[in-house]
């Protein structure tokens, strides 16, 4: 695709969150949102009128039909996200996918197989990975600073009181659950800045609702000597931090997901003797981000997608520490040939 195209995005459903990521794709240059799509023509209308969207449909199908539209972003409950993607694929749309992109791992693989084999992009809706913060704490790893990496911690929760019941989080079928909700950004947070293999053994506990984890704890066994562990939760305080420590130093950052404030972002490399030094980014708005990342990489500005390969690993591990946390059981997780 020549480079200075204007790229026509449609959505596919009202969701919450794509009142924010319309946002992102409307003040980003060389995008033009066009269209919306919902199961309901309505609702697709009175949104469309609220976020300035010109065109507005009664079907998902009518957006991919639609000649005039290149990307398509799909908030969609994670498990409609495998039949959305083949649609859309096959009609040559590339599409930015809410995370978790999938239920599985198998249907995560089959996803990336039919966007390859159909020329598309495809990339993962999670935001924090475009900051510029979490590429400066990549280097400070990456540099040796901490040293040799031992311990990674995470948590990701907030609390719902009382729990929203019909929520598609507590859906069991869409694919609801903390980890695959939080546990995403935990999971793969250990992967980008702890060790981007797979771990060899996992260990998980969950408490249940409606038979989806409200809350979950995991503990992530790799190779050298790396030890990680996380938890997540939808009945705990709002927490999004992380700590990453070596055998020199540490680095602390307490809001990795979303900065707290949007006038600075910042982590703390914490010494061996109580000191700790501030290291602060310039302000970013991580989706806006995002969405200049797909374009480019659409537009063929940028060459690479680590994005999707990561995303891959990340259902992977989800998957094992699923399948821990039902069965009460370590799970032991072999790295792909
Ligand atoms: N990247 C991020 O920062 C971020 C943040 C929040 C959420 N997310 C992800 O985005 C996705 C959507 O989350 P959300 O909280 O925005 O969800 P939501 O408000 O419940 O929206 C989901 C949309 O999916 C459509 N839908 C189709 N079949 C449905 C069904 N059986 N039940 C419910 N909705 C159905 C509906 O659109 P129509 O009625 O218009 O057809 C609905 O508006 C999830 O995968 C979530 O993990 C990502």
């Amino acid at each position: 695709m020549s480079e200075d195209r204007i790229l026509r995005w449609g959505i596919l459903g009202t969701a919450n969150i794509a009142t924010k990521v319309s946002k992102a794709i409307q003040s980003t240059a060389s995008c033009n949102l066009t269209t919306i799509g919902s199961r309901d023509l309505e609702k697709a209308r009175s949104w469309g009128a609220k976020h300035n969207v010109p065109n507005a449909v009664g079907s998902y199908q009518a957006v991919i039909d639609d000649p005039d539209i290149d990307v398509i972003y799909l908030p969609l409950p994670p498990n409609l996200h495998l039949e959305w993607i083949e649609k859309a694929a096959r009609a040559g749309k590339h599409i930015l996918v809410e995370k978790p992109i999938a239920i599985s791992v198998s249907a995560a693989r089959e996803m990336v197989d039919i966007a390859r084999s159909h020329n598309v992009h495809l990339m993962d809706g999670v935001m924090w990975v475009h900051h510029p913060r979490t590429r400066m704490m990549k280097d400070v790893i990456s540099s040796g600073e901490l040293g040799t990496i031992r311990r990674m911690t995470c948590a990701f929760s907030f609390c719902w009181n009382p729990l929203p019941s019909s929520n598609i989080r507590f859906n069991a079928e869409l694919g609801g659950g903390s980890l695959l909700d939080l546990g995403w950004y935990t999971v793969g947070a250990t992967l980008l800045l702890g060790c981007n293999r797979l771990p060899q053994r996992v260990q998980a506990s969950a408490r249940w609702f409606q038979d989806v984890d409200v809350s979950f704890s995991a503990m992530m066994w790799f190779e050298k000597n790396f030890v990680a562990s996380f938890d997540t939760a939808f009945d705990t305080a709002t927490r999004r931090w992380l700590e990453v420590a070596g055998t020199d130093n540490s680095i602390v950052c307490d809001d990795f997901v979303l900065p707290w404030s949007d006038e600075e972002s910042k982590f703390w490399v914490h010494g061996d003797s109580g000191q700790s030094e501030k290291r602060t980014c310039p302000p970013a708005v991580q989706q806006n981000n995002m969405i200049a990342d797909f374009r480019d990489l659409i537009l063929g500005r940028r060459t690479d997608n680590p994005w999707i390969d990561w995303s891959l690993k990340v259902q992977q591990v989800c998957d094992a520490l699923a399948l821990s946390a039902r069965k009460e059981q370590p799970i032991e997780l072999r790295e792909d040939k």
